[in-house]
């Protein structure tokens, strides 16, 4: 006898058709206390054309492990915080706090002009998202996005969280896109050209029927935000450039559920699907050593929140 086919499956939810993300309210700009020390953007929030190597110095490599540890451990409490009714500028606050307390700068703050301390992008926002006064709601996922400016070089990191009870897509596309991260990881190699990055995750997301961003790379990070190195996260041939010992770098891959176009918001940061469709990101910043990539953004206890998200997923 034939196996009866199970129409309908265990009660999981369906994509939601939620309302789209829109603008909220502002709150006033953060202060920074005098005496931490701030990367040369600050002010002017020009961070000028990248002038730095991409590989580090023994010294900035030590200083690197401590600021992406610090970097992780403020990622962690952050997404400690996500649930239904916070609003995205709590989490901002909680963030630039515990950036300070920890003697740092939280690096988006006025960089090319962004007006708060994290980037939060909810459901269909790609990427950049401003914190402000709309709640999370039920349902909703959203990446936080932390960078933080410690002993002269940036930490960036970043998690996708669940906001109560989602949808088994969208749980999906958070799993898949952290799983792309991690195979992206374990396919460098020192030396080894750009285009293993993309291809790793690109074959991945393929293979799940998701798409991938292209409008937004990975890069080079170290005494600067953003170096001259990119890291796409599409496959390219052409992509040659080598990874060699001591770069430091992020891979990022933004994935969606639908097209992977980018639409941008006129506040000029806000970058969402141009289709609406959900889109999820997890990011790590790297150092090639000679064993491979390896995780600077990580506690000192080698604790990170990209392992907890989805245990929290019923
Ligand atoms: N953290 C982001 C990245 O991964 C950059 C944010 S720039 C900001 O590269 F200005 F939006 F904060
Ligand atoms: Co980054
Ligand atoms: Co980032």
């Amino acid at each position: 006898m034939a196996k009866r086919k199970r129409r309908n499956g265990p009660a999981s939810k369906v994509t939601p058709s939620l309302p789209p993300v829109t603008a909220g309210l502002l709150s006033p700009t953060r202060r920074v206390p005098a005496e931490v020390e701030r990367p040369p953007y600050a002010v002017s929030g020009d961070p000028g054309p990248s002038v730095s190597a991409v590989t580090r110095t023994p010294d900035e490599i030590a200083s690197m492990r401590k600021t992406g540890a610090a970097a992780a451990e403020i990622l962690l409490r952050a997404g400690e915080l996500v649930r239904p009714g916070i609003t995205t500028d709590e989490i901002d606050r909680v963030v630039h706090e515990l950036s300070v307390e920890a003697g740092g700068y939280p690096s988006p703050l006025n960089y090319r002009g962004f007006p708060k301390s994290v980037c939060t992008s909810v459901n269909e926002i790609i990427c950049h998202g401003i914190p402000d006064s709309r709640p999370l709601a039920d349902g909703d996922i959203i990446n936080i996005d932390v960078t933080l400016y410690r002993d002269g070089v940036h930490g960036d990191t970043s998690a996708t969280f669940l906001v109560g009870e989602v949808d088994a897509a969208s749980v999906q596309l958070v799993e898949v896109t952290l799983e792309s991260l991690n195979l992206a990881i374990a396919a460098v190699t020192p030396g080894g050209p750009v285009r293993d990055i993309g291809q790793a995750i690109e074959r991945h997301a393929v293979k799940h029927r998701l798409g991938v961003v292209r409008e937004f790379i990975g890069h080079g990070v170290g005494t600067e935000f953003h170096t001259s190195l990119q890291i796409p996260h599409y496959y390219d041939r052409r992509l040659s450039t080598p990874l060699e010992i001591g770069t430091s770098f992020t891979i990022e891959p933004m994935l969606t559920l639908g097209d992977p176009q980018a639409a941008m918001w006129d506040d000029g940061w806000t970058a969402a699907t141009a289709d609406g469709t959900r889109t999820a990101q997890f990011e790590h910043t790297l150092l090639m050593g000679v064993n491979g990539a390896e995780r600077l953004t990580v506690t000192a206890a080698g604790e990170c929140a990209h392992d907890r998200v989805l245990a929290a997923a019923v």
